[in-house]
């Protein structure tokens, strides 16, 4: 048994029993597709048995590289864009604390982020900062040619080189891609970086359970061990159930679909913890990417509440009806604050001494789904015990199978990405790519 729970008391009042009924006709029709592998996108459904065919011997040779770094580098700059550094991202920051982060994880280096955008001052900054550190670099890239990562790496090859020495170079790259294609797989044979393979069959938002997301996490002191675990179980939960049977995945693209079908156009993935915002950061490329096709598609947003009810509430109360929420709810912090009693009481706080934080932050929550229900935004709720590596890893798996479900349910391939290309190509021709010269004409005749 997993240890997500999934809830629909404040998306009821918005759906029909008939409506329901038949969306988890479809919703079964979808995960035999995806079991099956007779759907679009097929070719790209190796991380459906991921998490069970993982070796032992994989997530070893994974830990050996994180605890090289770990033993010469004070930080790791993790290079890459999309699904090539989202994953990572967001189990990282879930579980990594706000502070004394250092003294927690002794064994652990810090990451840095990079080649997720084209920023020349975030770039000269970080080349800046580095000068005069011990680093590491994780270039991940499964095309091994994207422009933003490979500018990035570009630049802190040259730094690396100088500062090492270029035949010590191959002690601090680690390089994640393609087994046999690309730019980076060429120059990984070339410098002799170690290399770590991304599946053919594995898509880039779908691979944070490959060595994409599982080095860096490792390198950053979590337990892949665990991660892989969760992800396990939830894998064996997702396969064995049907949706009549309460298979969670199944029953969260049902409701999606069918408030879609009902108008609500976007969905907003909200959390109550700032943990979290970057797994929110992940789940929007996850389903924009999959769904977003063929002029369809809920446009997935997020928010971090309460800090966002002062900010984006009066919208989601009282703005256009086109919202559905999905709340991530987690039960217990792992240490609570508990609010004593003050003799002056000036703040006017004192009805609340004897409460831990995490029950004001449960009202607070509470008290908005209930609000937003009766306002006309629909919710679902998916809870979670406590934030830590086995449920960061059902976390990813539910929402990669819900995703896959939830496409095929909508009609599109949810593991291509066509729309991705254009602006690279104008990019291009903008910038005077050889092969692009017709195409610099025609889009400078737009504007
Ligand atoms: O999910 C995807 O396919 C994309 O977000 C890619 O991961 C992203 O564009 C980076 O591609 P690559 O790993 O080839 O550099």
């Amino acid at each position: 048994m997993s240890n997500l729970k999934i809830s629909d008391r404040f998306v009821k009042s918005f759906l029909t029993e008939t409506l329901v009924q038949k969306g988890l006709e479809n919703a079964e029709k979808a995960r035999q597709t995806l079991l099956q592998k007779t759907g679009q996108g097929k070719e790209f459904l190796g991380w459906v048995d991921l998490p069970s065919q993982t070796s032992s011997e994989d997530l070893q040779r994974i830990r050996k590289a994180a605890e090289t770094i770990q033993s010469h580098s004070q930080y790791l700059v993790v290079v890459g864009i999309g699904g090539s550094y989202l994953g990572a991202r967001a189990v990282i920051e879930a579980l990594t604390p706000e502070f004394s982060a250092q003294e927690l994880h002794k064994k652990s280096v810090k990451i840095i982020y990079a080649g997720h955008h084209l920023d020349a001052d975030y770039h000269s900054r970080l080349l800046a900062f580095l000068e005069n550190k011990e680093f590491s670099v994780n270039v991940i890239s499964k095309s091994g040619t994207t422009t933003e990562p490979a500018i990035a790496f570009r630049l802190l090859l040259s730094l690396l080189e100088r500062k090492y020495g270029r035949e010590n170079v191959k002690n601090r790259v680690f390089a994640t891609t393609d087994k046999q294609k690309g730019a980076l797989k060429q120059l990984a044979d070339e410098y002799g970086f170690p290399t770590f393979i991304i599946p053919d069959d594995v898509g880039g938002r779908y691979s944070v359970l490959t060595p994409v997301g599982l080095l860096p996490i490792a390198a950053a002191g979590f337990s892949i061990n665990k991660l892989i675990d969760g992800a396990k179980q939830m894998e064996a939960e997702l396969k064995s159930k049907t949706a009549f049977e309460g298979n969670i995945a199944t029953t969260y693209a049902t409701i999606r679909n069918s408030l879609y079908a009902s108008g609500k156009k976007i969905e907003i993935l909200v959390s109550y913890t700032p943990a979290l915002s970057f797994v929110s950061e992940w789940w929007k490329q996850l389903f924009g990417e999959s769904e977003g096709k063929t002029t369809k598609g809920i446009f997935p947003a997020s928010v971090q509440f309460t800090t966002d009810l002062h900010s984006m509430g009066q919208y989601i109360q009282d703005g256009e009806r086109i919202l559905m929420e999905t709340t991530i709810k987690v039960e217990s912090p792992k240490q609570d604050v508990y609010l004593t009693e003050k003799s002056d009481d000036r703040d006017g706080l004192n009805y609340l001494a004897g409460k831990k934080l995490s029950e004001v932050n449960q009202s607070a929550m509470l008290g908005t789904l209930i609000a937003h229900q009766d306002g006309g935004v629909p919710s679902i709720e998916i809870t979670v015990p406590v934030i830590n590596e086995e449920i960061i890893g059902e976390l990813l798996y539910f929402f990669e199978f819900a995703c896959g479900v939830s496409g095929y349910m909508l009609g599109v391939n949810p593991f291509d990405q066509p729309g991705v290309e254009d602006y690279k190509n104008n990019m291009f021709a903008l910038l005077g790519k050889k092969g692009y010269e017709k195409r610099k004409e025609e889009i400078l005749g737009h504007i």
